[in-house]
């Protein structure tokens, strides 16, 4: 039985809220930053806690029932995991998650699910020690592998793990990553690189690519859960444990289903990715947070723009938009 066209059109915009609560990262990522780091933004800028949660009880209240925390790295800020008790106190809140490069990730998984989160996807672009170090300029992969580990150890599941294929970079190691999700309970998600940075021309292996290399070796079938209801498109791997995903903005955009809204390290909120313009949120309360939230809302339902198409300047960096 197919939904109801006035139930369609009664959902919220915004269903799916990202949390970028700092703009610094332990890691240096070649197609994140330039190997300085990025001017760091002072710290009287970043957005306390009780603010980000002010927002969050008005995201609520407009109909956000998912939450995403991210940055930079999110588990370089002190109060991370305090922060997460918090989120998982909102009783409305059903899918609470973390995006992470993982270093830290060992040492947190266990107090993280202990205070509430329910699951992590983790940033691992190759899987060989000196590459995976020239990629990151700083890290260690044994460090990853281990908070992946940890991550699915005390069952912050699904465990997701995000490869970003850049050509004539790590193209060559798709099959090990089809390997990788083949032999553990995690989904392997290949994302296909958006330009950032003025990157204009950002090359980037197309989905279909990818999915023609794995094919060869791994039997897929399209799994229609959806966990966490994103952009990616996900294959169970029949002859294995793990998950193939996609996030293909720029071969398949997604932005007609798009129900995220986006909350900046410095306290803007973003109806888009992509958005020019951002809407600080310091100094307001409830009422106009929501009266915010619902404009917004309806300037993304009015514009419907592909999210392939990154022209120009963003008002952010992705460091502080978080991804
Ligand atoms: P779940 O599906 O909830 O597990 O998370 P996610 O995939 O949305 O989050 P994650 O932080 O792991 O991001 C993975 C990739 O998807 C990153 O490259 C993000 O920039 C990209 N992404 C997430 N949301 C959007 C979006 O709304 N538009 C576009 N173009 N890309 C997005
Ligand atoms: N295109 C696509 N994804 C990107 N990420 C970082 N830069 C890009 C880019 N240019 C991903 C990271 C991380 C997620 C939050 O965003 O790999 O997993
Ligand atoms: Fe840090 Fe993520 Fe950027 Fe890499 S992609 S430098 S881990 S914020």
């Amino acid at each position: 039985m197919g939904t109801h066209p006035m139930e369609a059109s009664s959902r919220p915009v915004f269903e799916y809220l990202r949390l970028s609560i700092t703009d610094r990262c332990n890691l240096r990522c070649v197609y994140c930053m330039p190997p300085e780091g990025v001017p760091k933004v002072a710290h009287a800028q970043i957005l306390r806690y009780e603010t980000i949660l002010a927002v969050v009880e008005a995201a609520i209240a407009e109909g956000v029932h998912r939450v995403r925390v991210t940055g930079g790295e999110p588990l370089v800020r002190k109060g991370v995991v305090e922060l997460v008790r918090q989120l998982a106190g909102f009783p409305r809140i059903d899918d609470l998650s973390l995006t992470t490069n993982g270093v830290l990730l060992a040492r947190l998984a266990a107090p993280l699910r202990e205070a509430g989160l329910h699951r992590v996807n983790v940033s691992l672009d190759s899987l060989r020690p000196e590459r995976f170090t020239r990629i990151t300029r700083l890290g260690r992969i044994e460090e990853v592998l281990a908070g992946i580990e940890a991550a699915i150890r005390c069952g912050l599941a699904p465990v997701k793990i995000n490869v970003v294929i850049i050509p004539g970079e790590n193209d060559d190691e798709i099959e090990d990553f089809g390997r990788f999700a083949q032999e553990r309970a995690v989904d392997v998600r290949f994302i296909e690189r958006m330009p950032f940075q003025a990157a204009a021309a950002a090359p980037f292996v197309p989905q279909e690519a990818v999915l023609d290399r794995l094919s060869r070796f791994l039997t897929l079938a399209a799994d229609d859960t959806r966990n966490g209801g994103g952009p990616a498109q996900v294959f169970r791997i029949v002859n294995g444990r793990g998950r193939i995903g996609f996030i293909s903005s720029r071969t398949h955009p997604f932005c007609q289903s798009c129900n995220r809204l986006r909350l900046t390290a410095t306290g803007v909120l973003l109806p888009c990715l992509d958005s020019r313009e951002g809407f600080p949120v310091e100094n307001l309360g409830q009422e106009q947070l929501r009266t915010l939230i619902r404009d917004l809302g309806a300037r993304k339902r009015a514009t419907g723009k592909p999210c392939a198409r990154f022209e120009g300047a963003r008002c952010v960096s992705l460091s502080d938009i978080g991804g």
